[in-house]
């Protein structure tokens, strides 16, 4: 079976071509992140307009790298939420279409399910049942899967996402949007010890988390310390790892209440070289193991979708020709492949 995946959601247009026999055959991303750049953050209207114009040049060079015809998909999956409503119509719009002209069925995938199954590319894929750390731009959550679709959510941000805190620190010291990967650059050259910021609800049960506070921090040292280089490398390397040491304490509270030995760590955020490193050690610990996807594959992209649209499609589940989008959608809504 071959699918053709659509990502539209937020700020990158991701298309793919997935085979379930070869793997990957093609995936092309183009990203929107200097359009946005100059206000700081993703305007949703100028998002929307962008993917109006990328989505269908970009189908169009994923099937001819693929070396395939319309003729050679087997379906078409496209991201229907969580997003922005107007950047997931146009993918909605424009995958729904697809499949209905060229006869084929359609899937609308969950955005956090192709982040989720995004490993299962990689050439040593995780088996169920895992413990999964979901952390993006507009997610934080800490999830039991028991296979596709079988998700327990165990916990989530009550604020803001992982990412989001990121990206708003690094706004905080003049870093451009989005700031997390500029910030974890800087926190190579930081002291990780040079500023005592909170570790948020770790003193207390539970795997909820909560990042908001974090920025005040930052913003508390700027006002006393100033930005120079070296105070903005500290600042860096010393939030970086508050939210690290954060994530890694509520990943084993849950690997010991699920009894999982196996972690699958997705998402923007799981690019982050330093949380990768520290969740490998608290896996050895426990004797079990992380899996994580390729770098390009932790950000928005189409290869996820691709691979998320081909368990369901080839599970018989398709789309009616309805063009809906859920722009709020809990994953634990899907149904079980
Ligand atoms: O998954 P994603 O591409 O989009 C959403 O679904 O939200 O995640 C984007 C987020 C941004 O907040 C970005 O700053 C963050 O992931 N990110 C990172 C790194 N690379 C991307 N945060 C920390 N360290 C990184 N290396
Ligand atoms: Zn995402």
């Amino acid at each position: 079976m071959r699918v053709l995946g659509i990502e539209t959601s937020c700020d990158e247009t991701g298309i793919a071509v997935y085979d379930d026999k070869l793997g990957l055959l093609s995936h092309v991303l183009y990203s929107q992140i200097p359009l946005h750049a100059d206000y700081g953050g993703v305007v949703p209207e100028l998002a929307s307009r962008d993917h109006i114009r990328k989505t269908i040049p970009l189908i169009k060079q994923a099937l001819l790298e693929a070396n395939c015809a319309a003729a050679d998909i087997d379906g078409v999956a496209y991201t229907a939420g969580p997003g922005l409503a107007g950047a997931l119509l146009v993918g909605a719009a424009i995958g729904r279409s697809l499949a209905m002209a060229w006869g084929k069925p359609a899937l609308a995938v969950h955005h956090m399910e192709g982040h989720l199954l995004a490993p299962m590319l990689e050439a040593n894929p995780p088996q169920f049942p895992f413990l999964a750390l979901l952390v993006s731009g507009g997610h934080t959550q800490l999830v039991a899967v028991e296979g596709i679709g079988r998700y327990e959510l165990l916990g989530e941000s009550i604020d803001d996402a992982a990412g989001e805190a990121f990206d708003k620190t690094a706004k905080l010291m003049g870093l451009d949007y989005p700031g997390g990967p500029l910030l974890a650059r800087l926190a190579v050259q930081g002291d990780s010890k040079k500023y005592k910021f909170p570790r948020p609800m770790t003193d207390r049960p539970g795997l909820d988390f909560s990042f908001s506070g974090l920025k005040t921090s930052a913003a508390n040292v700027i006002a006393k310390e100033g930005n120079s280089a070296q105070v903005q490398a500290d600042i860096a390397a010393s939030f970086q790892q508050a939210v690290v040491d954060t994530l890694v304490i509520k990943c084993e509270r849950a690997l010991l209440q699920t009894g999982y030995k196996r972690l699958v760590i997705a998402g923007g955020v799981s690019a982050n070289t330093s949380l990768r490193g520290q969740l490998a050690q608290l896996l050895k610990r426990h004797g079990g193991e992380v899996f994580y996807p390729r770098k390009e594959f932790c950000t928005d992209n189409g290869a996820m979708i691709a691979l998320a649209g081909y368990y369901r499609l080839a599970a018989g589940q398709q789309q009616d020709l309805t063009i809906g989008v859920t722009p709020r959608w809990p994953m634990q809504d899907l149904p079980a492949v």
